[in-house]
This record gives structure tokens, sequence and C-alpha cells, in this order.
């Protein structure tokens, strides 16, 4: 049930390097539709039926001779369609196609690197001299037949090949990384001279095409899909909506670790303004008694997931009968669950997950071919509120990986109104510079304080706001002090049981951004 035959589209296939998803965004910037598969993960048939107008070789950090080199069949070779090779792709095009890769005579070529192109449509407006980004160990010393040499550097007499009559062209260099001068340029020849492409793909027509293509392939059929108010349930719960009305049902179980008014908030916006079919279920008892006792960060995660799954599928039961389960699954989803071997440093839950054992005939995801920007773009071309589509990142586990130690009602209750001050004091303070994330985390540590002439003995609460790009770092917010002290009295007088607040000035690493 994916978004096919809508549009003109170029497969990016990735063969493990970090720059899959920056080739697919490159050829998105040009207005062409680019969607990344694991090189395992699609066969030439399924190439061939999907309708690419071309398809890209990623680089790779291997070998193509190593015995665990990721290889796809020479038979992509064959479709019809253009494939341009990149990198580790350039010279697995090479292997494929019959030539010879071999560690290069002269060593390894790394960083900036003087270009020298020959006239070939790939380098269509290229200069015959400019600079390119270089780096690899291994090269193409034979040329696969059918293949002529088009560039070269000072150490690599192939630095790109071309078969003009099979259309197959590869790069040795990053065309994608901006330290490549005409980078942009060798895509735009590649997905316009060479595969044809039009260049008409606009975010706004995403929206619609979508809508259109799941009201036809679920015409008739029901659709259940896990609400968790997040921006990616939520943006696909309104997609779906527009597309199959009231076939649509969410579940949105409110597990009780949600911010200051959130379940409310959600619910309204569903069911009030969206007028979507939407059963909310009030969980907390259940959560609470789940996790009562339990102290340890990972078993309160696991805990969650479960009961949530749980809920969910007793809910879901309770429908009758469901044909389609339908998941906010976006693109950095679906390339990190591929990519798999590091190491768990906490265990993520994302609430809505798919229960593994229930039973339906089809999963829809209508945003797995996008990113982020994106996913926001169409959740603001449909109408949701600011608040859910700009919405800072929340965890799965909520409030309950920031209620340190035993989660009770009463800590929960102290957090939420603490958060909920820290977070009016930010938005207002500073509404166009907000950190990336910021909340209020309540420790487990009380401490002395005094109020009037009264002895206090209550919990200290931390507060955490981090700058980030992608969350993998993150450096902790320089404040301003204004806000802090504005946050910190407020706070101390207005949530009884709190007497102290501190402020988290750790960067991830070594820290992460939740405290658990
Ligand atoms: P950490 O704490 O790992 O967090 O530095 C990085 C980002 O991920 C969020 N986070 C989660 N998101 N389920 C989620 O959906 C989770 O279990 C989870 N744990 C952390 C965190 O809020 C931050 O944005």
């Amino acid at each position: 049930m994916e978004n096919e035959g809508l549009m003109d589209k170029i497969l990016v296939l990735n063969f493990g390097g970090q720059y899959d998803q920056l080739i697919a965004r490159r050829i998105r910037a040009l207005h062409v539709f680019a969607e990344i598969k694991n090189y395992n993960k699609i066969t030439p048939d399924e190439i061939r039926q999907a309708g690419y107008r071309g398809v890209v070789f990623t680089g790779g950090p291997h070998s193509v001779y190593a015995d665990d080199a990721p290889r796809c069949s020479a038979a992509v070779l064959s479709i019809g369609i253009p494939v341009l090779g990149i990198c580790y792709g350039h010279q697995l095009l090479a292997f494929l196609a019959g030539g010879a890769v071999m560690p290069a005579e002269s060593g390894s070529e790394y960083g900036r690197t003087q270009l020298t192109v020959k006239e070939n449509v790939l380098f269509s407006g290229v200069p015959q001299t400019s600079v390119c980004w270089m780096s690899h160990t291994d090269a193409v010393q034979t040329l696969p037949p059918g293949f002529s040499a088009i560039a070269r550097t000072e150490h690599c007499a192939c630095a790109a090949m071309a078969d003009d009559e099979r259309k197959l062209y590869g790069v040795q260099f990053h065309p994608e990384v901006t330290h490549t001068a005409y980078g942009t340029r060798v895509l735009e020849n590649f997905v316009f001279r060479v595969c044809g492409c039009k260049g008409d793909w606009q975010m706004d027509d995403v929206a619609e095409t979508t809508i259109r293509h799941y009201r036809e392939v679920l015409r008739g059929k029901r659709v259940l899909l896990g609400l968790s108010g997040g921006v990616d349930s939520s943006v696909a719960a309104a997609l779906l909506h527009r597309a199959i009305g009231d076939n649509l049902v969410c579940v949105f179980v409110d597990h009780g670790l949600l911010r200051k008014g959130e379940g409310d908030f959600v619910e309204r916006t569903f069911r009030e303004k969206f007028g979507l079919q939407l059963v909310r279920v009030n969980a907390e008892a259940r959560f609470l008694a789940a996790l009562r006792g339990v102290t340890d960060p990972e078993a309160k995660r696991k805990i969650i997931g479960a009961e949530f799954v749980r809920v969910f599928e007793e809910e879901a039961k309770k429908l009758g009968q469901i044909d389609v389960l339908a998941q906010g699954t976006i693109y950095p989803d679906v390339i990190e669950s591929g990519k798999g071997d590091a190491a768990t440093i906490k265990s993520h839950h994302n609430v809505g997950g798919l229960p593994e054992q229930m039973a339906f005939s089809g999963v829809a995801e209508p945003l797995r071919d996008l990113f982020k920007d994106e996913v926001r773009a169409i959740g603001e071309a449909l109408g949701l509120p600011r608040a859910l589509v700009w919405r800072q990142p929340f965890p799965g586990p909520g409030l309950g990986v920031r209620v340190l130690g035993e989660i009770t009602g009463e800590k929960l209750g102290l957090l939420r109104e603490a958060d909920a001050i820290f977070r009016e004091v930010l938005e207002q303070a500073a509404p166009e510079g907000l950190p990336n994330q910021y909340f209020a985390v309540l420790t487990d540590s009380r401490s002395v304080g005094v109020m009037g002439d009264e002895r206090t003995y209550g919990y200290t609460v931390a507060l955490r706001a981090v700058t980030t790009d992608d969350f993998m770092t993150a450096t902790w917010t320089r404040l301003p002090y204004d806000a802090l002290e504005l946050a910190s009295s407020r706070i101390t007088n207005e949530v009884k049981g709190i007497s102290r607040v501190v402020y988290d000035i750790t960067s991830k690493p070594p820290a992460t951004v939740e405290w658990e």
C-alpha cells in the first residue's frame, strides 16, 4: 500500500553509506521525488514494476570483493532504466557490469580534489576542471565493456565512467555534498537529461495525491490508527481521514504520562475540529498499577511499552473487524530500523508501534516516504493546529522517563505543573528562538528549603533545554538568566512540594537528552 505509480520518482538504493538521506533530499530539492530502499529489500522485478525513472546506487564503507559486501543483482542494469553509481555504488556498477575494482595504486584519496571532466551529458554545464569531494580506497581499474572513462583526478584515472547507450553512469566522487562544486549540476543532469524526469513534484501535491491514492486502495476497508498526539500519527490521521472518512478509527491510549492538558487537547482537536472517529482510553490507573514499585529506567520503559500494546489490542478487539492497521511511520524510522546493529542505549518505545501478533490484512503507512519537515508541511496544509504540527519531540513513554525513581500519581502531578510553567516561560520569553527540546524532570531527591518562616522539604526539579539538529548529539541551551529565574521562582511558588530548581548543563554525549 505504498504511494506508488503517482509521479516521477528515483530510487536511491542504499548500500550502507551515510549519504543516502542526503542524496534523496538533494534530488527532492530538484522537485523530483526520491525514495530510499536498502539494496536487499527490493528485487529487480519490483524496481521495474514500481516505475522508477532511474536508480542511484549510494556509497558505502565496503570493498566490492569482500565476502560480506552488499551487492544487488546485476539484473538491475538490464531493466532499461538509467543507473548512477556514487562512490561504492560506482565501483559496484563497474563490478556488476564486468569491470575490475582494486585498491587504488596511489592509495586512498580523501577530501577536496581537482576533477577534470570530458564532454558528457552527465557533465553538461560543468567546467572542464573543478573541485570534487573524494573518499575512497578502492578504484575502478578496468572499465567494464561498453563503458568509457569520462573524468579523472590526479590519482584516479576513472573518477567517472559512462555507458551512454545503456544509460549507466558512475562517479567516484560525491556529488551530493556541497564540497563538490558542481555536484548539484551532476545530479540535475542525471535526473532531468538522463532519466527524463519533469521536476514537477511539489509538497502540496503530495497531500492530494496521497489522499486520492488511499481513497482508492482503502475503499470499503476499516482502518485502525494508534494516535499518540505526536506530529507523525496526527498527520497520518488527518490524511487518512480526508481519504476514507469514518472508515478510519483512531485509538488514543492516554497512559496518564502525558503533559498537562495534552490528552484533552488531542481529543478536542481530532474529535471536534476534524470530526474523526476517536476512541480515547483513559488508562492512567492501569499504567500506574503496572509501574508500582518499579525504579529501574529500562524496566519502566519495557512495562510502559508492553502495557501500551495490551491496551491497544484490547480496544482494537472491541471494534470488531478491522482490515488495515495504519501507522505514522516516517522515512527516518524506516531507514533507522533497517540499519540495525547499533548498541541499544535506551529501548525506544513509540506509542502507536505495531503490535506484532495482531492480525490485519494490510498495513498503511502514508508518511513512510517523507522527512519530518515534509510531514509538518502536509500537517499545516491539512489545517492541523500549529501547536501540534510544530510540537517538540516527546518520548513514547512520556513523563514516565521524566519522573525519576518510582512513578506515582503525586509525582506526576508535580512534574506536570512544573513542566507547564517552564514551557510557558520559555514560549513567552523567546517565541521565535525556542530550544529544540525543553522540559522539566522530577528528580528523586528532596532537599530542605524555607518558605516564610517554615521549613520545607520538597522535591528538586531539573530543567532541561537542548539545541540540536538531529538529537543524536545535543548541546545544552544557553537560556537567558531572566527566563531561568522566572521559571525557578514560579515553580517554587506555585507548585507545593517542589522546593528547589536546578538547570541541567550537560551536553549529549556524555549525557542523553532524557534523564532515563
Ligand atoms: P535521548 O534521551 O536518547 O533522546 O538522548 C533523543 C530523542 O529521542 C527522544 N526519546 C524517545 N522518543 N520513544 C520516543 O519516541 C522513546 O522511548 C524515546 N526516548 C527518548 C527524546 O525525547 C529526544 O528527543
